[in-house]
């Protein structure tokens, strides 16, 4: 990410922190998707949200990954906010092997965020049989948009690995924020 976007990101922040009440935003997880585009590579077994009350949920996803080691990938994850149909929103990135080697100030914390819900703790080689998210609670990702302030709305986080040519995995989460 280039420093005039990383300046243009800050602005917007703090423009986003004076109109909007940050104590108050909310997090609600509307629909989670999980597909194997490519059935060789990955098997989903659990891809679901889990209601504990009005306000609280969490997301669980379990996966088992099936070419061990995995010494190679190309995983894109954007943000799309839904207008009249999903329109792009500021976040579009895609990380290959050894990322960690070339980490920022925000996508540590999302690298942090990862490594926290998930079993996924290293980039390449990797070795594990599974990618698990046992429970990632809204509640979390509210506590972290008090850093991250955003417009009140409906957002898509996509995630997709593999090329253009030869996508293995779809995941979507369409998350309300208000
Ligand atoms: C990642 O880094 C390791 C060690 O520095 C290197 O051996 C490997 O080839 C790199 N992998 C890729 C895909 O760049
Ligand atoms: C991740 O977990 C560590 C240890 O519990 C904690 O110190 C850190 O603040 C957490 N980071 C995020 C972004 O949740």
């Amino acid at each position: 990410m280039s420093t005039k976007f990383f300046a243009f990101y800050f602005a917007f922040i703090m423009l986003v922190f004076f109109v909007t009440r940050t104590e108050g935003l909310s997090i609600r997880f509307q629909n989670i998707i999980c597909r194997a585009e490519d059935p060789k590579f990955i098997r989903f077994d659990t891809c679901k949200i889990t209601a504990v009350s009005r306000k609280s949920q969490y997301i669980t996803v379990k996966a088992g990954l099936l070419e061990r080691p995995l010494t190679k990938f190309r995983l894109r994850f954007f943000f799309m906010q839904r207008l009249n149909g999903w329109k792009p929103f500021l976040y579009d990135w895609s990380i290959g092997c050894n990322f960690t080697k070339t980490l920022n100030k925000l996508t540590s914390l999302v690298w942090d965020i990862v490594r926290n819900i998930s079993n996924f703790n290293t980039d390449c080689p990797y070795y594990q049989e599974t990618v698990d998210i046992p429970r990632a609670e809204n509640t979390y990702f509210q506590n972290i948009l008090k850093m991250l302030p955003i417009p009140t709305g409906v957002y898509g986080l996509f995630i997709q690995e593999g090329t253009e040519a030869h996508k293995r995995v779809h995941v979507e989460i369409h998350i309300q924020v208000s």
